[in-house]
């Protein structure tokens, strides 16, 4: 969102949390029983956060109580890069309540090692590069919008095929944490924005299975997946007086991360020349993996 990508162990670094990577790296210690959430940016980080933070604190909290209502997703669950290490290289994590939840953009390759060698689970949300990008492009032009005016949509995409995005490039991100789920299982879920958006109560449960909160039978037929999709929801979030007018402590309006959380609306954006290029180089980039589905995502509109 601005600033400057410097370019760190084959990964485009936005300059803003660079120094905050850096101290995660080496500084952070994994416990066994960590949630990490990681995403590339404008993949529904907030709604993630808003679901694994529901599912992990349903037994403190009715929902009619959540922490949720009054602060912003990004506050209860903070990113590592950012809001943790950002000013602090030594912040004091170890007086919080298991599960620990955190989020970080970082790609596979970048991971501290204690996240690899702890028993801590990773889930992984993806979605599609095109949505990504109209996303993207929203976002810099609310935070900063004389960046809009210097950055046009044509030019966005062409920084996309040359992997510069932030955290980039996408494709190494997308195939990091797929190879992983695919040799690791237990270890990290990968998760797709559109699946979620077709149907989100089986999702739901895989990753309170996965998180190692399962709903027990009881609270399923008591309808509590259902009540947690339908609180998590973009229309509910959006709505919350919070999410509409609060601010995050950085000063940047809560309602960024909120604008339309729709599947397909590329294509009211990017020229028929934009998509070809962008969908070619995904072919290419995720040719033989079983992940091209993933990282290409399904667009309604294709
Ligand atoms: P759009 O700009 O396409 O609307 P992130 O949270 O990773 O920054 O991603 C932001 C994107 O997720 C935005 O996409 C935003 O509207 C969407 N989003 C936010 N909350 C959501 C929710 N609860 N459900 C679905 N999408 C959501």
């Amino acid at each position: 969102d601005g600033g400057y990508l410097y370019q760190y162990q084959g990964c485009w670094c936005p300059s803003l949390s660079f120094q905050g990577l850096i101290s995660f790296q080496r500084h952070f210690q994994a416990h066994d029983t960590d949630v990490i959430l990681i995403t590339p940016p404008k993949s529904g980080t907030t709604w993630l956060k808003a679901l694994a933070f529901a599912i992990a604190n349903r037994m403190h909290y009715p929902l009619s109580q959540s922490p949720l209502l009054t602060s912003n997703p990004h506050h209860l669950v903070p990113f590592l890069e950012f809001n943790i290490y950002h000013e602090n290289p030594f912040p004091n994590l170890e007086n919080i309540h298991s599960p620990r939840i955190f989020s970080t953009h970082t790609p596979y390759a970048l991971l501290p090692s204690s996240i690899k060698d702890s028993k801590c689970k990773i889930v992984y949300l993806c979605r599609n590069p095109l949505d990504r990008l109209v996303s993207y492009w929203h976002f810099i032009g609310k935070l900063r919008p004389e960046t809009v005016e210097a950055i046009s949509l044509d030019q966005l995409v062409d920084m996309f095929c040359r992997g510069l995005t932030a955290y980039g490039p996408f494709w190494d991100h997308v195939l990091g944490y797929w190879k992983a789920s695919q040799e690791m299982p237990n270890k990290v879920l990968f998760l797709q924005y559109e699946d979620m958006k077709v149907e989100i109560v089986s999702p739901l449960k895989t990753l309170a299975d996965f998180m190692g909160c399962p709903f027990s039978l009881d609270e399923e037929k008591q309808g509590m997946v259902e009540e947690i999709a339908s609180f998590c929801s973009f229309n509910n979030l959006k709505e919350l007086e919070v999410n509409k007018t609060g601010k995050f402590h950085t000063g940047k309006q809560n309602n960024v991360f909120f604008r339309k959380g729709e599947v397909g609306d590329w294509a009211n954006y990017l020229t028929p020349g934009m998509v070809e290029r962008m969908e070619k180089l995904m072919e290419e980039k995720l040719e033989g993996s079983t992940s091209k589905r993933r990282g290409r995502g399904r667009a309604k509109n294709n």
